[in-house]
């Protein structure tokens, strides 16, 4: 199915745009100091270096930043678009370039990761200890049968144990497949079954807000069926929790990866051998798999988490508060920071536990010098005031960055002043799970930043807004985001359906990677992102599919039809909100009906994707052709007027929905 940019979800983005209109006359400025500048890592030259010759620029990234056991004959293969291969011929290990070169280069006792767990136990890993821990990893899946290409599902906690396992994998060859510990038991099926994964790897369970929370039930319901592809389970140990054991397949980490050897060789994959699956919500009710390789996605983490963060590995330190569970903290947790030799900070639980400081205590504790967000948590913290972060030493700060979905200006501006002392440079980095890396941000030394603009191209990327046909947009207009070139971290399609890769990105413009968002250009050329403008929502940070949770609801026996969509929201960006006609023969029990539908999303899905707000609605506005007409819903989701309806195949719908709310 192609995504639908010319219906009711583009008006939509319109609507969203016109809502921007006036930021994108944003006056303040904020270029680096002189010292900041003087000191950067990374200069303007990258992007006249860039420009001259892209997969030379590339090439040479790869070279300088990733030590190679063979090197590659040919930058770029575009020889058969849209499927790239980059450092064509090129053999390289994931796990030996975050690790082992570190030891051999003596660099073996700076700490790798400071983990904090939310209890208020804590523990370090050097380089030199991470090494051991991974290949004893390594060692243990292989003498579990996971061989090179083999798939293994990841359902963990942000646990140290979260890094070794990826590491692991990447180090035989395997291919791992992160399933966030948010998703149920049924999601984790489908994507078990999706990948054919071999072996799961969890914990007992973690703690959320001071309490245990359990994770391997889930694991145990999702294989209570047969037919399913695993033959091992390895468990963590990590909240002591009593957890049902399944003989047949259950084995404790500590009895497994805890006697493995301590000696492992790494040997170079093929530079385009798989590294990882990770599924993300797209339009249909499918997730999709999207599949990531090894040379190209290490060239360009390394790169911008590099020259993003000015990275300086002898003396910052970085945390990246983002689960491994989502693309980034695959990309900025388990990979760039290693491969880069930085120190870096790993916490297992949420903002507010014990306490409101939780996050600037940690920034205290570690010395924290880089700090790599969402927007949701930076609107989260304003909210709880200034007091909170003001009772920390957060002088050790000097970059702050932001991702996830657009940072509104006030936003922005509270972060810079309020963490960053009013003189940070701010890092707005736009990107997706597909494409591996940061695309669209600042470079701290080089770029003027703005409050709320992701603003230009990363050096080696070629990015532009198009209207409906395809052309670029003059400066001051909106359109749609693309990608012109290949780059090194790009997708390498979608597990399973190559079709469904080139009809989902590559159909709606000629010999363009469509993004999937809306997007403008201020007078000064630069980038605005103004949200998804398919069936996408983003709730704090995190993608979701309407269509995905409208299925959920479905496969209730009391709902007969459902429609969701996302509604503004003040801290989560966008929230869910659904709009529910009931079964005739189920009674519209108020309060208890919405509990279980809520309760049964949770289920079907995962939590994060239960919606903020049922409404029970006797129907739903649809066109002549039966499309449901989102964007009316939006308007009453949101307290807005309701738009021009006048393509409804029934007028009066939008009259019976708002009389059914007022009853
Ligand atoms: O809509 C964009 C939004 O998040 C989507 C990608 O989501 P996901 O694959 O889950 O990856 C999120 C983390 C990289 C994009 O299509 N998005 C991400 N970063 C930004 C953003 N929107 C605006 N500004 C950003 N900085």
């Amino acid at each position: 199915m192609s995504q639908d940019i010319s219906g009711s979800s583009a008006a939509a983005g319109t609507k969203q745009a016109d809502a921007f209109e006036n930021l994108l006359h944003e006056n303040r400025s904020f270029p680096p100091s002189a010292e900041f500048a003087a000191n950067a890592v990374v200069t303007a030259d990258d992007y006249a270096e860039a420009d001259k010759d892209r997969p030379a620029f590339w090439a040479k990234q790869a070279r300088s930043l990733l030590s190679w056991d063979k090197d590659f004959d040919q930058a770029l293969d575009w020889s058969n678009p849209p499927f790239a291969k980059w450092f064509v011929g090129g053999e390289i290990n994931a796990a030996y370039n975050a690790l082992d070169r570190h030891v051999e280069n003596g660099l073996g006792d700076r700490v790798a990761i400071y983990f904090e767990g939310e209890p208020g136990d804590s523990r370090s890993y050097t380089y030199a200890q991470l090494t051991v821990e991974v290949k004893k990893a390594a060692n243990a899946f292989e003498s579990l049968g996971v061989s090179k290409g083999d798939r293994v599902a990841v359902y963990l906690p942000m646990i140290p144990e979260a890094v070794i396992t990826l590491l692991a994998c990447a180090r035989i060859g395997a291919v791992h497949s992160v399933v966030f510990g948010g998703f149920s038991a049924e999601a984790l099926r489908s994507r078990i079954d999706d990948a054919e994964a071999k072996l799961v790897v969890t914990a007992d369970g973690t703690y959320r807000r001071g309490k245990p929370s359990a994770l391997k039930p889930a694991v145990d319901a999702a294989l209570e069926a047969s037919g399913h592809t695993v033959q091992h389970v390895v468990v963590v140990k990590r909240n002591g929790q009593d957890i049902a054991w399944n003989d047949d397949l259950d084995l404790w980490w500590e009895d497994t990866v805890g006697t493995a050897a301590t000696e492992h060789t790494a040997v170079g994959h093929d530079s385009e051998h798989p590294l990882f699956i990770l599924y993300t919500s797209g339009t249909t009710g499918k997730p999709k798999g999207i599949l990531h390789t090894t040379g190209g996605y290490l060239t360009q983490t390394a790169y911008s988490h590099r020259a993003v963060f000015d990275l300086k590995p002898e003396t910052d330190v970085f945390w990246c508060t983002a689960d491994v569970g989502w693309v980034t903290g695959h990309s900025y947790v388990t990979y760039a920071p290693l491969i880069n030799g930085a120190t870096q900070v790993m916490y297992e639980g949420t903002p507010d536990s014990p306490h409101q400081g939780r996050w600037w205590e940690i920034v205290q504790k570690y010395g924290v010098t880089i700090l790599y967000t969402a927007p949701t948590a930076i609107r989260t913290f304003m909210k709880w005031g200034r007091d909170i972060p003001d009772g920390y030493d957060l002088t050790s700060l000097r970059l702050l960055g932001s991702v996830g979905e657009s940072i509104n200006p006030e936003a922005w501006m509270w972060y810079r002043k309020v963490i960053g002392a009013d003189k940070t440079p701010i890092v707005d980095t736009w990107w997706q799970t597909e494409t591996g890396a940061q695309m669209i941000t600042p470079l701290p030394g080089v770029t003027a930043t703005k409050p709320g603009s992701a603003q230009v191209p990363l050096p080696g990327i070629a990015v532009d807004v198009v209207d409906e046909m395809g052309e670029p947009v003059p400066n001051g207009s909106g359109g749609y985001l693309v990608i012109r070139e290949p780059w090194p971290a790009m997708l390498r399609g979608i597990w399973g359906d190559p079709e469904r890769y080139k009809e989902t990105y590559w159909s709606r413009f000629d010999g363009m990677y469509f993004a999937g968002d809306g997007a403008k250009r201020d007078e000064d050329g630069d980038i605005w992102l103004l949200g998804r403008v398919d069936d996408v929502m983003n709730i704090s940070g995190h993608r979701l599919s309407t269509t995905e949770i409208e299925s959920a609801l479905v496969s209730h026996p009391a709902v007969a039809e459902a429609a969701v969509v996302g509604a503004a929201d003040e801290t989560t960006g966008q929230a869910v909100v659904a709009f529910v006609i009931l079964r005739g023969n189920a009674v519209d029990t108020g309060d208890d009906i919405v509990q279980e539908l809520r309760n049964h999303v949770g289920k079907e899905i995962g939590p994060i994707a239960k919606p903020r707000t049922i409404l029970v609605v006797p129907e739903l506005p649809k066109t002549r052709s039966g499309k449901i007409m989102r964007r009316l819903l939006k308007d009453v989701a949101e307290g807005r007027e309701v738009g021009d309806a006048s393509t409804l195949s029934d007028k009066t719908v939008m009259s019976q929905i708002a009389e059914s709310l007022r009853k």
